[in-house]
């Protein structure tokens, strides 16, 4: 793991190491597997941001589940547009079923916000969201996370499968903004 990466214009500093995303990872697994014991859950990764996170999450899910992909966007460059915009729907018919969102990180909230509201009407038996990071300082809608790996302070961050202009996905660890 490098100590800084540079991306463009723009110098990032290890923030959360691999050891450490790994740990958390197992232990909200463990959660995932008593919570969800016999219910088969559908999880619904949202792409890009999520698919290292889930990836190393599903190979510690040991119940019977299920997965699939969708793909949001609503993000360019380092500010969020606001705008949330579905462009790989969900096929799945998620009726009585317990569905679990999984998302890379959770900012102002709005993406999830205004995703949610469209899954509940399809009438699972439960919803959850499980996120890898969480900014509770830069949440700016009353949205409710279930499981959160890390609550992270209002900074840019990239890496371990989240991007600056859709470079640094790449990296294992979580990288962030320096001086930012
Ligand atoms: P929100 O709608 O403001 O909560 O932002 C949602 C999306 O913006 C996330 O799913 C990410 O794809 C992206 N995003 C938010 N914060 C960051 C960040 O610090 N680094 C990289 N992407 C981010
Ligand atoms: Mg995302």
């Amino acid at each position: 793991m490098k100590p800084t990466v540079t991306i463009k214009d723009k110098e990032f500093e290890l923030y959360i190491d691999a050891t450490t995303i790994e740990a958390q990872i197992k232990s909200l697994a463990q959660k995932i597997n008593k919570d969800y014991a016999g219910k088969k859950p559908l999880f619904v990764a949202v792409l890009n941001g999520s698919f290292m996170f889930v990836a190393d999450l599903m190979k510690n899910i040991t119940i019977d589940s299920e997965i699939t992909f969708i793909k949001l966007s609503s993000y360019a460059g380092m500010q969020s547009s606001g705008k949330v915009s579905e462009t790989i729907g969900l096929t799945h018919n998620i009726k009585d079923r317990h569905i679990i969102v999984i998302e890379d990180i959770v900012d102002t909230g709005n993406t999830l916000y205004q995703f949610m509201p469209g899954i509940q009407a399809q009438q699972p038996s439960s919803l959850a969201l499980f996120v890898l990071l969480f900014k509770p300082t830069a949440l700016k809608v009353p949205l409710q996370i279930d499981y959160t790996c890390f609550e992270i302070e209002d900074k840019f961050v990239i890496g371990y499968g989240m991007d600056y202009d859709e470079l640094g996905r790449n990296l294992n660890a979580i990288y962030q903004l320096k001086n930012g």
